[in-house]
């Protein structure tokens, strides 16, 4: 395997962490990296076909590709080069989201061979709603860099386009709907230092801290929450309380592992 090419969003690191982990059991001789998570990186055109695999990568938003996600890729034109693509989840369901990113990836111009389904920490644990904690773990990434492994057998076996059938992936037609919901993180002023690390973490540069305060454009929020994860203070927090009813009703339902799910052509 010469070169392989990574293609993510991942607000929060999860996906990213499982995505460079089956890039790098391929053993590959380079590796490109498109991270789709800042806005600035979204604007990709025609993809240069010198690659034998592309490994792609999205957390699910109510079991659906983030709509951020679906607007990047769309805007790309891929080279009729095998992809590997990967869902990760936060361990309460993936239901269409792997079904969507294998019909974009297809309509855009790779041809899928295999896909895979993840769970990550959810976006909304905390320590008092603690969902999916440390996920991807050791175990996680063990089968994750496996599935690379085999990923690099079968491409190897039958030559860059693989046996020609189309790749089947759970989920259902029509995808169930975007559940959507205008809020944001706040921010407790007395914890705040004003360090900006909440900005810099924003994938949609809905941030802004100022002498005056951090000031959030709830509109563009994704409800990803890196700002959350990012604060070294705690001044960041999910106040509204619809997310925090979700939270902890995802924190009492959600606490059985899931494990990691495999699709091959
Ligand atoms: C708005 C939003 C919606 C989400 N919807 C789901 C969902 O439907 N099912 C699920 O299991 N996890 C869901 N999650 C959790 C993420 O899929 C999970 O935390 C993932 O690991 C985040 O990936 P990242 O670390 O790469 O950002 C959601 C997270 C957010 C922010």
């Amino acid at each position: 395997m010469k070169s392989v090419r990574i293609i993510y969003f991942s607000p929060t690191g999860t996906t990213k962490k499982v995505v460079e982990t089956i890039a790098g059991s391929l053993r590959s001789e380079k590796v490109d990296v498109l991270d789709l998570t800042p806005t600035r990186g979204r604007r990709y055109g025609r993809l240069t076909s010198d690659v034998d695999l592309t490994i792609l990568g999205v957390p699910v938003y109510t079991g659906r590709v983030p709509f951020q996600v679906v607007e990047a890729l769309q805007q790309m034109q891929g080279p009729g080069t095998p992809a590997a693509i990967v869902v990760v989840y936060g361990n309460r369901a993936y239901e269409d989201a792997l079904l969507e990113l294998n019909d974009i990836v297809s309509r855009i111009g790779f041809l899928p061979i295999a896909a895979a389904a993840f769970v990550g920490e959810h976006s909304f644990s905390t320590a008092a709603t603690p969902i999916a904690v440390g996920r991807p773990d050791n175990e996680d990434l063990e089968q994750a860099a496996s599935f690379g492994r085999t990923l690099r057998e079968r491409l190897e076996a039958a030559g860059p386009l693989g046996n020609g059938q189309f790749l089947k992936v759970p989920g259902n037609y029509p995808y169930r709907e975007r559940a959507q919901h205008v809020s944001s993180p706040e921010t407790v002023t007395e914890l705040c230092t004003k360090c900006g690390a909440c900005e810099a973490a924003c994938p949609e540069e809905a941030i802004a801290v100022t002498e005056d305060g951090v000031a959030t454009d709830r509109e563009s929020c994704l409800l990803c929450c890196a700002c959350v994860r990012a604060c070294p203070t705690g001044a960041r927090r999910v106040n509204d309380v619809e997310l925090l009813t979700i939270a902890r009703e995802l924190s009492s339902t959600c606490h059985e592992r899931r494990s990691p799910e495999f699709f091959m052509k």
